[in-house]
């Protein structure tokens, strides 16, 4: 007997994911098709979208496969956030998509923060200008390639583009259209004020649709390449994080999600949307309606322990980690500064890079690859701080991604953040929580609160050991002093 499914699709930056879950929450497939990126320059980073469609046709294909012909019930997205992808009026790709963790728009970021100036940037679109939010990287299509830019009809994001394919529609919904710059978190709507000082055509941005609204449906083209039957219904969905943290229960005020993937997020729902005076913190909409989060972003987390198994030499993580597991915490006084692209949160500087400090004639690789998962845990503590000080009082505190799979990172994390982390079940994070709005847009469930209780349950809960909070707070101290004392030399080296 055929059984019925959600598909639910992850378009993220090393792998695009497609997972089918049935009505009651069972995984029932899943598959991944890996991508690379493409550093043409330092600094830069691209990727084809045409790759991402591929990368979705034989991921579902194989999903289909597993499941044998089921009926799927409804389709969600979730994707990498910020990335451009421009498309000409007939709707092909102008050039490969700039990515979220691309930093060559520093010129254009300095640009909107003159022109549009912090204030306004904090009362509309509630964020500051970093080469990582879209606009800086249209901005920069416009003064280096202005062949490209004069083309541009219309632009998505990343699982905007998928959906695109599947159904012929353009849209993006609210928790996306956040990581623009162009968009009202408070009004829910492209921000004219924002568009017009920088003379940005409104016609080019998509339409805002509801993450848990069907934007389209499969087209008969589509059918051919990925096996889906023609007319399933496609929500709006939402921006990685965003899926993340409702594919785990994170959709409430109180809970807070810590994220270890290719980038690390600490990822706090509120129910009153707030700003940082600082601008240093995040405040996008949710995929939830009615519900925004704040947002600390690490750039490199699982992606600087990856760079380091390939430095190192390590072929295979488990080797790597089970070797800093039997060095005790603080690293032997060696710290890291995860800054491999740069830093987003709380430094937003693209100059910063990464250091290892304080190795001496005894340390081994096990230190500093302890020191490496201890470097990005302090960096999701800033975000933490940060927060803590906008008066976010954790309740439920939750870890995903890859890094949370590893039980010496997770203890390690739960002690130098000071809180209980629990793990969910499924432990399948954004496209779970895009399956999600996909059963709420085709009214199985009343809302992601209600899909999330009925499909998650808590795997585990690792609780900080007091015995380890002195020497990761004085271990947090050095990190901390560590990138004021660089900052200029930074900035220096830059240039
Ligand atoms: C968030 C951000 C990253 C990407 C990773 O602002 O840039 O977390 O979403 O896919």
């Amino acid at each position: 007997m055929s059984q019925s499914a959600f598909i639910g699709i992850d378009v993220g930056t090393s792998s695009i994911k497609v997972i089918a879950v049935g009505p009651d929450g069972k995984l029932l497939a899943s598959s991944s098709s890996p991508m690379t990126v493409d550093v043409k320059r330092p600094g830069w980073s691209e990727q084809s979208p045409e790759d991402w469609w591929r990368g979705t046709c034989s991921a579902i294909q194989s999903v289909l496969a597993v499941c044998d012909s089921p009926e799927i019930l409804g389709i969600g997205l979730s994707g990498q956030m910020h990335s451009l992808v421009a498309l000409d009026d007939v709707g092909q790709v102008i050039r490969p998509a700039i990515l979220w963790n691309d930093v060559r728009s520093s010129a254009e970021a300095e640009y909107v923060r003159s022109v549009v100036g912090d204030q306004t940037l904090r009362r509309t679109v509630g964020n500051p200008a970093l080469e990582g939010f879209t606009v800086t990287k249209l901005l920069w299509l416009k003064n280096n390639e202005s062949g490209h830019y004069r083309r541009v009809s219309k632009i998505l994001l990343a699982k905007d583009y998928v959906r695109y394919r599947l159904t012929g529609e353009m849209g993006i919904e609210p928790s996306d259209a956040s990581g623009t710059l162009l968009f009202d978190v408070f009004e829910n709507d492209w921000s004219d004020e924002v568009c017009s000082q920088l003379q940005i055509e409104k016609q080019i941005l998509p339409q805002i649709v509801g993450s848990d609204e069907t934007v389209g449906y499969v087209t008969t083209s589509a059918t051919e390449q990925t096996g889906l039957k023609k007319g399933v219904p496609v929500v709006g969905g939402g921006a990685d994080n965003a899926c993340a943290a409702t594919g785990a229960g994170a959709v409430s005020e109180g809970d807070v999600l810590f994220t270890i993937g290719t980038s690390g997020a600490v990822v706090a729902p509120i129910s009153n949307p707030v700003t940082d005076p600082g601008m240093r913190i995040h405040s996008m909409r949710h995929a939830i309606p009615n519900t925004w989060y704040l947002m600390g972003v690490v750039l490199s987390a699982g992606v600087a322990l990856d760079w380091w198994r390939r430095t190192s030499g390590a072929i295979q993580f488990d080797e790597l980690v089970a070797e800093a597991a039997t060095v005790e915490p603080g690293a032997d006084g060696v710290t890291f500064l995860p800054y491999l692209t740069g830093e987003r949160t709380p430094h937003a500087d693209a100059n910063a890079r990464g250091v290892f400090f304080g190795m001496h004639g005894g340390t081994r690789c096990a230190h500093m690859t302890r020191a490496v998962m201890e470097g990005v845990s302090f960096a999701l503590r800033d975000s933490l701080e940060l927060m803590n000080n906008l008066h976010v009082v954790p309740g439920d505190a939750i870890a995903v991604g890859g890094g949370s799979t590893s039980t010496t990172w997770l203890q390690m994390l739960s002690d130098i953040v000071d809180l209980p982390l629990q793990t969910v079940g499924p432990a399948e994070g954004a496209p779970l929580g895009a399956a999600m709005l996909a059963s709420v847009g085709t009214g199985h469930f009343a809302s992601a609160k209600d899909a999330g209780d009925s499909w998650l349950h808590s795997e585990s809960v690792v609780e900080p050991n007091p015995k380890n909070r002195q020497t990761y707070d004085d271990a947090y101290a050095r990190f901390r002093n560590l990138y004021p004392a660089l900052q200029q030399m930074f900035a220096s080296a830059a240039e």
